[in-house]
């Protein structure tokens, strides 16, 4: 009897994944690709958004570059969730190569749609992900990334609004600088009927 409660914790045994740390269960290889390819995705996001920041900086658009710097640490942010994610399921976090970001733009409208474009493919790769995950029957990533895809619809939702907003201006100084200095208050979100 004694021995049975006395049972030493290293007789349990415990699967341990790439990065040694202990594993519940083993992630399938393509859906672990996936995600890893993901997480430079949304790196590649903080570099575009900081690249849109210095464009629209060095235009005097200081409202414009404040919201692109915070949506770059946001980006930036995201990839560290997902990094979170994979060490918190055993797994080792590779951090790929990043291409050097666009840098130019024709105008307010084309940078703005660009970044909407980048948004929905964003979206996109989750989505796949999920279908993944959803045929492995891996529950813990679905869970996982269901909030996730509820903040891209919202940031799809803000972009959408602030390209609208862009495209009423017609790249007339004076109307763009209305929207800067929106963006400058803080003022991105779309209208709200609830
Ligand atoms: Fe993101």
């Amino acid at each position: 009897m004694l021995s049975q409660d006395t049972i030493s914790l290293s007789s349990i045994p415990v699967v341990a994944g790439p990065a040694g740390r202990a594993m519940a269960q083993p992630m399938e290889a393509d859906l672990m690709e996936a995600l890893q390819q993901h997480l430079t995705m949304e790196r590649q996001s903080s570099a575009a958004y900081f690249a849109m920041a210095i464009w629209c900086a060095e235009r005097e658009l200081r409202g414009f570059a404040d919201f692109f710097k915070q949506e770059g640490r946001d980006e930036q942010e995201h990839a560290g969730t997902f990094a979170d994610y994979l060490i918190a399921r055993g797994q080792t976090v590779l951090l790929q190569e990043l291409a050097a970001p666009r840098q130019t733009w024709q105008s307010v409208e084309e940078l703005m749609a660009a970044s909407f474009r980048m948004e929905a493919d964003v979206t996109t790769s989750l989505q796949q992900i999920y279908a993944m995950a959803e045929r492995s029957g891996d529950t813990r990533t679905t869970v996982f990334l269901d909030p996730l895809v509820e903040g891209q619809t919202n940031s799809e939702n803000t972009f959408a609004h602030l390209l609208g907003r862009v495209r009423f201006a017609q790249n007339q100084p004076a109307a763009l600088l209305i929207i800067d200095g929106e963006l400058s208050a803080g003022q991105h979100e779309n209208a709200s009927l609830a």
